[in-house]
Order: structure tokens, then C-alpha cells, then sequence
């Protein structure tokens, strides 16, 4: 790797120190960016004594592994300059900067237009000729299809298309990742990954924890545009787009965004169909009472956000007619569950008569732990040739390898300019155009109300073909 500088815009905040510093200072551990110069950038008069000392107090309390030996050579990496998001201010990087150079938005989702207008207007946004130039921004790419249009129309003012990496953390999840290698690299699963076999798909994203110290975003932002626009939305066209002919980012983005394009539109109409909202009400986890959503500190007493999301989405192409995908996450519900599950349709013809087959499931468990499970069923040992269910299961983590975090894995990847898993704008664009008849609906009207600590509110119920049943969230999925 050639010597790269990474420019951190708005170091003195959480994102930096809770999340991006401890994958930085891992991945110099492991040797695998000793050329990278690492300049904070923030609104903060500080030195770059200051800076460190912030830096290594975050590390001490967020990096797994943290030793003091490691910090004295990881700390020679960093440097800060302090100034505000103008190019005049910015200008001052001008020395700090490597022909290779990136800039990541770790900033309020607010100031990333601002921030790529003053980076462009300071010239950063092309480098020299042997060099290159990338910027990185996080989710929310937008509050709406609307915003999201701006923020790209802004961007684009000074930044090719190929140069920004937009940020969605679950592309990085091992278990993410793990789809793509597996759905491909096995023989048997393509024949049978259709329509004509696959029953129903479900994909769930359950978390025990609230709205913690985020009420300022969460109250405006909601479940639907926290979890489903972006994270479930990925997974769902992970799950659902055709092989790919040849291995390459803008042919994995034009498939995924050819799943997002023919998904049936949901319409005013149609809106109570495909989407119910929940809201958490006061309740118990094991021994533990949870105050409801409206009582939780910063939070307005008629907040009507949504803190549960559920989708049934159709997609209308040959390979999906007829397989209802049905998408859902939710705060403080019963455990920390998440996972892919995919249903296959019954078997025809006879069988045994002590023998019921169930439905074979094939699940990609991401919590509580990264494995996958085939459920099928067996001969029970003994006299009869009866049945019975087996779970075979495979483990994701191996004593052999070593497993990286999702912002480990994709600041390497931004490093390497490997943009597979980062976000297209037009993948982006299409999940707002199917949300927005949601979105616009919910803003009237109140959410179902559910018990903390619970599997959600029960009318999700109503999103489910006849014969479907939601898998339990306080059992891991299990029936
Ligand atoms: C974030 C959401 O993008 O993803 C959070 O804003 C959510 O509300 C989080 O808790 C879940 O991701 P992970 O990787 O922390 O489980």
C-alpha cells in the first residue's frame, strides 16, 4: 500500500472514537496500515498532544486488546488540525495530504453536503496526477427521496460517482458477506433458489436495546429509515439478485438495484397490506422494567415515531413471483435476534407414514451468533421408518481465521478503493422511491403499541400469507 493519508472530518466525535479509531488501531496492530497517516479534523482548537491523548482515552475504553506498547506506535500515525467545515479553514490539510488521500464524513448527517462542497471548493476532491482522492460518507443518505436527490446533486458538484463510498455497516458483516460467497459457491443452492422452491423469506433484525442516548436523531428518524431503508434493504437484495456473470462492483450494484426495480410499488392503497409500525410501550426484559418509548428521556410525550418496522415486499420477475419477502426490526424486543430465514416449499409425493417433513429452513444467523442452519428432516433411530427434525449446523467463526469487524473490513476496503460493498446512489435512490408512499403515510396516525421486551405488536401478523407465521424473537427464531 502505497503511503495514504486518511483525513477524519469530525474526529472529536462518537463515530471516531467509539468506532473508527479501535478498527484503525486494530488494523495497525495487525500490520495491515502501517503507511497511513491519520489527521483529525474537527471544530476543536486542539493540539495534536490533545488529539492523542482524546484518542488514546477512547481506545483504552473501546479497543478490545488495547496495549500500551501498540498505542506508542500507533499514536506516531496521527495528527490534527482544528477548523470549521469552510475551504478556506480546510485549506490548512493542503501539507498534511498524500497524493493518495480520503476523507470520511464522520459527521451529523446535516453538514455531509456542506462538508463535500468546502472539500471540492479546497480543491482536495482531485488529487495530483499519481494520485487518487476518495470520500467517505455514512448513512442517512437522506431523510427522504427528496433529500437523498440533493445530498447527491451537492456531492456531484465536485466528486465523480466513482469516488464517493457510501457507508452501509451491514455490508461489511461477516454474515453479509457470507451470503454472497455461499449463494454462489455451492452448486446446490442456485436450482432451488426461486420461486418454484423457496416458500417465503424472512429477515429480522430484533433488538433488545432503546432509543439509549440517540433521541434527538431517533425521534425524527424512526425504524423504517434507521434499520429497513438501508441495512434490511441490502440484505433483502443480497438475498434476492440473480448470479453475477462476472465479479465486479458495478455488476453487483446493477443486480441489486434490478431487485430493488422490480419490487411490486406499494401505494397509498396498498400501504396497510405491506407495512405495519409499532411503538414500544412500558414492559419487562427477564427481571428488568423498560419505560415505553414516550417516557424515555428527550422523547415527546405524543412522539408517534415508529420504534418497529415490518415489510412484505413482492417482487415481480421470474425467478420471485409469488415468494413473499418479509422484512422487519424493532427496539427493545424480546432478544438481540437477527437473521436471514428462508423457507422452502413442502415436498410433493409419499412418504412414510410415521414421517411428517416439515419445511426445510435455511437460516444465516447473525445474532446471537454468526452461523448457518439447514433444518431438515431424518430418520429417528430405531425399529420404524419414522422422522424426526434435524439442525445441521455450521458455525461461522473458525480457530483458524481471524474475523474482522464491519468498519475494519470496509475502512481497508475504502483504503484499497474496493467498492463492492459500498452503496451506488442509485441503490440508495430506489429503496427511498419504494418507501416513500410508507413514509408519507405514516405521518398521520398513531403506531401499534407493543410491551417492551416483547415479539413486536401482534398485528404484524396482517403483512403474513395464510399458513405463515412471524419466527419467535424471544426464542431465536425457533417455532
Ligand atoms: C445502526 C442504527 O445503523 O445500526 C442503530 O442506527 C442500530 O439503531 C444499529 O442499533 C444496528 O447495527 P449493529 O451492527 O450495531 O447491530
Amino acid at each position: 500500500m502505497a503511503a495514504t493519508t486518511l483525513v477524519i472530518l469530525g474526529a472529536s466525535g462518537d463515530l471516531t472514537q467509539r468506532l473508527l479509531m479501535p478498527a484503525l488501531y486494530r488494523l495497525h496492530a495487525l500490520g495491515l496500515t502501517r503507511d497511513l497517516r491519520i489527521v483529525g479534523y474537527a471544530k476543536e482548537p486542539w493540539s495534536r498532544e490533545h488529539f492523542e491523548r482524546h484518542i488514546h482515552k477512547a481506545l483504552q475504553a473501546f479497543a478490545p486488546d488495547f496495549k500500551e506498547a501498540q498505542w506508542n506506535r500507533f499514536r506516531r500515525q496521527l495528527d490534527y488540525v482544528g477548523g470549521e467545515l469552510q475551504a478556506d479553514q480546510l485549506f490548512a490539510l493542503k501539507d498534511k495530504l498524500n497524493p493518495d488521500a480520503l476523507f470520511y464524513l464522520a459527521l451529523p448527517p446535516a453538514l455531509f453536503g456542506v462538508a463535500a462542497t468546502a472539500l471540492g471548493e479546497a480543491g482536495f476532491a482531485k488529487g495530483p496526477r499519481n494520485g487518487w482522492r476518495r470520500l467517505v460518507v455514512e448513512k442517512p443518505f437522506g431523510t427522504d427521496l427528496a433529500s437523498a436527490q440533493v445530498l447527491r446533486e451537492q456531492m456531484h458538484a465536485h466528486w465523480e460517482e466513482e469516488q464517493i463510498l457510501r457507508i452501509d455497516h451491514f455490508l461489511g458483516k461477516e454474515t453479509t458477506q457470507n451470503l454472497m460467497v455461499f449463494r454462489f459457491a455451492n452448486r446446490f443452492i442456485e436450482p432451488i433458489w426461486n420461486a418454484q422452491h423457496i416458500a417465503q423469506v424472512q429477515i429480522t433484525y430484533a433488538e433488545t436495546l432503546g432509543v439509549e442516548k440517540r433521541a434527538a436523531y431517533y425521534d425524527k428518524a424512526g425504524a423504517l429509515r434507521d434499520m429497513l431503508q438501508n441495512h434490511l434493504m441490502q440484505l433483502f437484495s443480497l438475498t434476492a439478485m440473480a448470479p453475477l456473470a462476472e465479479w465486479d462492483a458495478e455488476v453487483l450494484r446493477n443486480h441489486k438495484v434490478e431487485v430493488l426495480r422490480s419490487v411490486v410499488p406499494i401505494t397509498a392503497a396498498t400501504v396497510d397490506a405491506h407495512a405495519v409500525r409499532g411503538q414500544y410501550r412500558a414492559g419487562k426484559l427477564g427481571r428488568k422494567t423498560l419505560v415505553g418509548y414516550r417516557s424515555e428521556p428527550g422523547i415527546g410525550r405524543g412522539s408517534c415515531t415508529e420504534t418497529f418496522a415490518a415489510l412484505r415486499l413482492e417482487i415481480d420477475n421470474w425467478r420471485w413471483h409469488g415468494v413473499p419477502f418479509y422484512l422487519r426490526s424493532g427496539k427493545r424486543l424480546a432478544s438481540d435476534y437477527s437473521e436471514i430465514a428462508v423457507q422452502f416449499r413442502e415436498v410433493p409425493g409419499a412418504l412414510p407414514k410415521a414421517v411428517h417433513a416439515g419445511n426445510n429452513w435455511m437460516i444465516f444467523r447473525i445474532r446471537p451468533t454468526e452461523q448457518m442452519d439447514l433444518l431438515v428432516t431424518a430418520k429417528r433411530p430405531g425399529l420404524d421408518l419414522a422422522g424426526r427434525p434435524v439442525v445441521l449446523t455450521a458455525p461461522y467463526a473458525s480457530p483458524d481465521h481471524l474475523e474482522f469487524s464491519a468498519y475494519e473490513q470496509l475502512l481497508m476496503d475504502a483504503i484499497e478503493g474496493d467498492r463492492t460493498h459500498f452503496l451506488r446512489f442509485d441503490e440508495v435512490e430506489w429503496a427511498w422511491r419504494l418507501l416513500t408512499p410508507v413514509l408519507d403515510a405514516w405521518q398521520s396516525g398513531t403506531p401499534d403499541f407493543y410491551a417492551a421486551g416483547s415479539e413486536g405488536p401482534s398485528t404484524q401478523k396482517r403483512l403474513l400469507d395464510l399458513g405463515h407465521l412471524w419466527r419467535s424473537i424471544a426464542r431465536n427464531g425457533d417455532a
